[in-house]
């Protein structure tokens, strides 16, 4: 019986409402380089690119929209306990109305102390600039896991897709580590669920079901599906 839904979501998740994905062509690490963007190095070389990459990001997010697949996992919560564990620094699934989700690399509606990770702000309006600081005077950073950084919500996310009885893994590439791990943790006998156009990489889990075809086309049709099951 299914009681426990565990959401692992990706880029593909936002990628109807206008927000690019990371390695697919047109991606956003075709056209940013890793290491100019998204690292501590890079920060600590060239800061002015790397607030203009996230601020970008961040005001194109104001104008986006949750789309028809965030809107159907909200609908799951009349049912089932729902937990979303997100590698997407988009907060669409909270504006769907999603009640627990955990972002594993971050939020890009969020800034923090470039030295105390947990002194946390909203994002100003406009993005952030140098010069912005915390209380303490310390630059503001964006509040996201660069490559080559902890993430502390990892232990989190395991011992929550440990307790899944269904994981429905959406659009993600399951490319990035620790976060893609994440698929190894489900106990024996749950049910494992990719919705994803792409092919699959994780072979290792067995009885996956893979739907082939984008997020939004698939979710609302199968959420009416597992609603139909209690
Ligand atoms: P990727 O860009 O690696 O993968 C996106 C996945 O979404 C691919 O498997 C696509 O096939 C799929 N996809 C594309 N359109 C879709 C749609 N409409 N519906 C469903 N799926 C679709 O993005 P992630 O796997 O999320 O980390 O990348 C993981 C991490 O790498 C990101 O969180 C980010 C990035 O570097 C950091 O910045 C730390």
């Amino acid at each position: 019986m299914i009681r426990r839904i565990v959401v692992f979501s990706g880029a593909g998740m936002s990628a109807e409402s206008g927000l690019k994905t990371f390695r697919d062509s047109g991606g956003l690490w075709e056209t940013h380089r890793i290491e100019d963007v998204a690292t501590p190095e890079a920060w600590a070389r060239n800061p002015e690119l790397v607030l203009n990459f996230y601020n970008q990001r961040f005001l194109q997010l104001k104008k986006a929209l949750p789309n028809h697949a965030h809107l159907a996992l909200v609908k799951l919560e009349s049912c089932f306990e729902v937990e979303i564990i997100t590698q997407n620094v988009d907060d669409l699934h909270e504006r769907a109305g999603s009640s627990r989700v955990l972002h594993l690399h971050g939020e890009l509606v969020k800034c923090r102390s470039s030295i105390y990770e947990n002194d946390i702000y909203p994002m100003p309006e406009l993005g952030l600039r140098q010069g912005d600081c915390c209380r303490m005077g310390h630059q503001l950073r964006p509040h996201i896991v660069w490559f080559g950084e902890a993430v502390p919500a990892m232990y989190d996310a395991e011992l929550i897709a440990a307790q899944a009885d269904l994981l429905l893994v959406i659009g993600t590439s399951l490319n990035v580590y620790p976060a893609a791990g994440l698929i190894y943790r489900v106990q024996t006998g749950a049910n494992v669920i990719v919705v994803d156009p792409g092919e699959l990489s994780i072979s290792a889990v067995k009885g996956i079901q893979h739907y082939k075809a984008k997020a939004s086309d698939v979710l609302p049709k199968l959420v009416d599906d597992l609603l139909k099951l209690v």
